[in-house]
């Protein structure tokens, strides 16, 4: 089992009087891509500036390693960071952009044109070495700001939204390309995204937070499939939140994992209803009430019989069913998961 490298112990951060981060706790393993998720304005920026050490009034413990950092300056950290600015010196070619650390740290000649070279094939930017960064796509400019902060071969790796002011397609491949360095180059990253997708397409680990908490830590498969609360159910993947009662109504009987009490809140996720009859599965008569085209899937509002709207994904089979169109779904008892707590505080 791999070591936790980073490790953030009861951290509180106030700026301007305001209490941002109160008192969380979480961990980031050795080598691994950790992805820090979570709503605008809930405190990703802050608890990166705080591990890199560029926020002041700060208390807990941050260990890097085994190590306390706290009393360390930014410098003394071996810390890189990637901003969704790119940053780059635009007076410098992309190589001297790259070089610029090795150069302050004072590296050989010899050393720099070895590290800047290998970075830059890694990458795939050996073509744009004399390039300047007016020259390049975003993607290759925030290509360079990753090589940058790479070369210097950090301890810990964090970006800050570091695809957000580039074109989906663009995300999609360059996100790929920022697993696959982190693969190969045996790095840790701490990669902060406010896009689900984002964080369940290339993380080991995801830490969800909302208003300066920590909502919830775990693999891509267990925050999808078990949340532990209500935000948690409603901010990963759309899900259905329903009471035990709600879920009565709709003919599910209470067994000896789930009690169905009015008090419990469980997650019904939109792809598992289903329009197939199912062995075991309680039918659930209604119509649809809208339609929503996602290209691969088609995502309904559903509102049944006993009058309970449910939102519901199918694959595209290219017939698309209509506004007041009546259909029956079926679901799977043993699929619902009740929500570890009922409310968020
Ligand atoms: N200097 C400051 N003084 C007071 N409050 C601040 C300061 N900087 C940020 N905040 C507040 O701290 C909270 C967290 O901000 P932060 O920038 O960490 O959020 P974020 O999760 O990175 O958001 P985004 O996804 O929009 O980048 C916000 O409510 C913000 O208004
Ligand atoms: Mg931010």
């Amino acid at each position: 089992m791999q070591s936790d490298f980073l490790q953030i112990q009861n951290l509180s951060i106030t700026l301007s009087g305001n209490q941002v981060i109160k008192d969380m706790s979480f961990n980031v393993r050795r080598n691994t891509l950790t992805t820090f998720l979570g709503p605008s304005g809930s405190g990703k920026t802050t608890v990166l500036r705080a591990i890199a050490g560029l926020n002041t009034s700060v208390s807990g413990q941050i260990l890097l390693d085994g190590q306390e950092i706290q009393s360390q300056s930014a410098n003394q950290r071996h810390i890189g960071m990637v901003f969704q600015s790119y940053a780059l010196f635009p007076n410098m070619t992309i190589f001297d952009n790259v070089a610029y650390g090795l150069r302050v740290q004072k590296k050989s000649a010899a050393v720099i044109q070895q590290e800047v070279t290998a970075m830059l094939q890694t990458v795939g930017l050996t073509a744009k070495r004399d390039a300047y960064p007016d020259q390049l796509s975003g993607g290759q400019k925030q290509r360079v700001a990753i090589a940058r902060a790479m070369v210097l071969r950090p301890k810990l790796l964090l970006l800050d939204e570091p695809l957000s002011a580039l074109d989906a397609k663009i995300r999609v491949s360059l996100r790929e390309q920022i697993r696959e360095y982190q693969q190969k180059l045996g790095i840790t990253m701490l990669f902060v995204t406010h896009d689900q997708g984002e964080a369940m397409a290339i993380s080991d680990d995801i830490v969800v937070m909302n208003a300066g908490c920590v909502q919830q830590q775990g693999s891509p498969m267990t925050i999808y499939t078990q949340p532990t609360n209500d935000f948690m159910a409603q901010f990963i993947g759309n899900h259905n939140l329903l009471t035990g009662q709600q879920l009565q109504q709709l003919g599910v009987a209470p067994t000896t994992h789930h009690a169905l009490a009015s008090t419990e809140h469980y997650v019904v996720r939109p792809e598992l209803l289903s329009p197939e009859p199912q062995p075991g599965a309680v039918a659930i008569p209604g119509k649809i009430t809208a339609v929503t085209m996602l290209g691969d899937r088609v995502r309904y509002q559903f509102l049944s019989d006993a009058d309970l709207p449910l939102k519901v994904e199918l694959l595209n089979h290219n017939t698309p069913l209509a506004v007041d169109a009546t259909m029956t779904l079926y679901l799977d008892p043993a699929m619902i998961h009740l929500v570890g707590a009922a409310h968020v505080k």
